[in-house]
């Protein structure tokens, strides 16, 4: 099969030597970089950098009949125009060569802006496309220094290069390159995500949940959100719900925050219903530690928050909300900026059957107070 990819290949191209040599270089570095990787299947590398970029040629219309009929319409409405190329190349894969393999499947679909946790020989197609000794590009010569040391650290360096990159040309970049930024960035070591003067805050982890099952299952501290007798959630599905916002693009982030100094638990900040085509994000946060309230934590937590999400996702609207009932929160938001856009009565019942209130705001970057 190699061999007759390979003259598809050489016909393909036969007028875009350019592409044909991007092509084999990132086979190449693929090989390379799997040579000390004992058990790899080198067949499969070589298979998916023979097709990641086999339809890189072909109408915008071709792309969208293919990725209709062999996936779904979502992956149009998830990916932009230029990414199509990955997904009409796994279907041209499959109709052509009858390839039914997800690994190699997945490695063609994921090459552009890649995916959280990608296997190995998805990461490595996608590292090396990036990588590959042709690329021009300063940044992509400094990332093939590290891959060959540290691939989730180049996996990180060359997500978070090509995020930037779409952002200062104004293209709107697929929440899947943010989720798999932010998963590199954690595997590759660069914990905390952020800091601000006295907290450090992290993407939470499985090992975080015990610390959560405390707090969520607490009714004096849930009873400002509206659950008076705590969420009564197991601590299974709290890990559950960590990975799923860790991995899903789709969920909301949730990040646990320590005091800086003595590295204990102060609470958590959690971001989601990420917009980036109107680049507008949904906050929320809580104090776990209730000894530590008024303290000025809530603005700090809330201010650093606004501050990274601007700044690493591009977001400048920003929305949060509390219960009507919550003076508290309202007190901090109001005093960060926050402007009102609208009351909603008798929005929620909570869990005791009572309608309760929600006031909905929004905080503008989080430059404000
Ligand atoms: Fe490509
Ligand atoms: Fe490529």
């Amino acid at each position: 099969m190699i061999e007759r990819i390979h003259q598809d290949l050489m016909e393909t191209f036969k007028d875009d030597p350019g592409r044909l040599k991007h092509i084999f270089g990132v086979k190449e570095t693929a090989l390379k970089l799997a040579q000390n990787i004992p058990n790899i299947d080198q067949d499969k590398l070589i298979i998916a950098a023979y097709l990641h970029d086999i339809t890189k040629g072909k109408s915008q219309k071709y792309h969208q009949d293919m990725i209709t009929s062999y996936f779904s319409n979502d992956i149009l409405k998830a990916y932009t125009p230029p990414l199509y190329h990955a997904f009409s190349a796994a279907a041209y894969a499959q109709a052509t060569y009858d390839i039914k393999d997800d690994t190699i499947l997945d490695a063609i679909k994921h090459h552009t802006v890649g995916r959280p946790a990608m296997p190995l020989i998805e990461k490595i197609i996608f590292i090396s496309d990036y990588i590959e000794p042709n690329r021009p590009y300063k940044v992509c010569q400094e990332v093939r220094e590290i891959a060959f040391q540290d691939i989730d650290l180049a996996v990180y360096h060359a997500i978070n290069n090509s995020i930037n990159l779409f952002s200062e040309e104004k293209h709107i970049i697929p929440k899947i390159a943010y989720a798999a930024r932010d998963y590199y960035k954690v595997t590759s070591g660069q914990d905390p995500i952020f800091e601000t003067d006295r907290l450090s805050f992290y993407f939470a982890q499985k090992n975080d949940a015990p610390i959560f099952h405390r707090w969520w299952n607490d009714g004096n501290l849930m009873v400002s959100v509206g659950f008076e007798d705590g969420l009564n959630i197991s601590l299974q599905k709290i890990e559950q719900q960590i990975e799923k916002s860790f991995i899903d693009p789709e969920a909301t982030k949730l990040m646990i925050v320590y005091h800086k100094a003595t590295k204990t638990p102060l609470g958590e900040a959690s971001f989601g219903e990420f917009n980036p085509k109107d680049k507008s994000m949904r906050i929320g946060l809580k104090i776990g530690d209730l000894t530590q309230q008024g303290k000025g934590y809530g603005k700090e937590l809330t201010r650093g928050l606004c501050q990274y999400i601007k700044t690493a996702y591009h977001v400048n609207t920003i929305y949060i909300d509390t219960l009507l009932d919550n003076k508290r929160a309202q007190k901090l938001y109001e005093s960060l900026g926050a402007e009102t856009l609208e009351i909603k009565r008798r929005f929620w019942k909570d869990p005791k059957g009572k309608w309760r209130d929600v006031i909905f705001y929004r905080l503008k970057g989080g430059n404000h107070g």
